[in-house]
């Protein structure tokens, strides 16, 4: 399998044209069908990715590791911090170094105006391809993987009504790079996309932006609303999922007033029951269950949580197959 963007960066799908999202999409399938075949795919024969997490992580660290693992590599698992990071290296010496020890660099930074402008510094720097495992901007494993889910169910996505709501959490302060990035991806895609959060959740102003130019340019749509049973209604698929308001208030505290004041923005059955009865529900895990989300939806007939999160192994090889080649 050719790597055909040898050397390009993963950082957000804003840098990748629809076709070649395509192509990431089409060359995930064909490893899916390979997984579930039992076929070689030692495409990275001897290379090896380095993975860099300064958060926690179970589906994009073992998505990861399991991928380059089945594709013939191998994964040096860096937690940073055990790194020199720690003293204060800088990410240009990082992103020299480890270029030259391997094939290809992932990292997960989520700090609030930090972590993008980490993975561009490094992306500076690095000979080898740079991915985000999420960022506090992006997370475009996530997106990829979700849109191939949505696919698999929907292989039309023109005009398919998706709602991406926010649900209250109390776990951690999320970033926004979950939502971020489905806003920006899925109306190239066509789809009719509502964004539905409480007033003081705002995702930045410049992403809604590009998510209406995107609507208007490949012939989707895009609206906001802050009424949850409105994004509910008629849906075709609804991604109920926390997400801090970083926008806002760029505290790192948790639990606060405006957070408690929306405790009612939860996916509950009833809310279901207002969306189409073919709907489908979606989370990029973890789930806070009780809180974002009532256990009989999220293990109900509706859900395909599972997956979605399987796909992020499908999608994540894709993007390593597709990013990093000989050097
Ligand atoms: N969805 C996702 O990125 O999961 P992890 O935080 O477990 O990697």
């Amino acid at each position: 399998m050719k790597p055909l963007f040898k050397g390009k960066h993963f950082i957000t799908l804003e840098d990748w044209k629809r076709d070649e999202i395509d192509t990431l999409l089409k060359v995930s399938k064909e490893l899916k069908t390979k997984f579930y075949n039992n076929e070689e795919t030692d495409y990275l024969k001897n290379k090896t990715s380095f993975l860099m997490f300064f958060e926690q992580s179970t589906r994009t660290r073992n998505s990861m590791e399991a991928g380059i693992a089945q594709l013939g590599g191998h994964a040096n698992f860096l937690d940073t911090s055990t790194m020199q990071i720690s003293h204060g290296e800088s990410a240009k010496d990082t992103a020299v170094i480890l270029s030259s020890y391997g094939h290809g660099i992932a990292c997960r930074n989520c700090f609030w105006e930090i972590g993008n402008k980490f993975l561009n510094d490094m992306a500076k720097h690095s000979t080898v391809p740079i991915m985000n495992l999420q960022c506090d901007l992006y997370h475009p494993m996530q997106g990829l993987a979700d849109l191939m889910t949505i696919q698999e169910y929907h292989p039309d996505t023109s005009h398919l009504k998706v709602s991406i709501i926010w649900a209250y959490a109390t776990s951690h302060k999320k970033p926004i790079s979950v939502p971020l990035t489905q806003i920006l991806l899925f109306p190239r895609y066509g789809m009719d996309v509502t964004l539905a959060y409480p007033e003081g959740y705002d995702l930045p102003d410049w992403a809604i932006a590009q998510a209406k130019q995107h609507a208007k340019d490949h012939n989707g749509s895009f609206r906001i609303t802050h009424n949850m049973e409105e994004a509910y209604t008629d849906a075709d698929i609804v991604i109920p999922k926390n997400w801090g308001s970083w926008v806002n208030n760029q505290s790192n505290e948790v639990v606060d007033d405006l957070l408690e004041s929306y405790k009612s923005w939860k996916c509950t059955e009833e809310m279901m029951a207002l969306a189409k009865p073919t709907v489908h529900y979606m989370h990029a895990l973890p789930a806070d269950r009780g809180n974002e989300v009532e256990d009989s939806v999220i293990d109900g007939p509706h859900s395909i949580v599972y997956p979605e999160a399987e796909n992020r192994l499908h999608t994540a090889k894709a993007v390593m197959v597709m990013t990093m080649g000989d050097k």
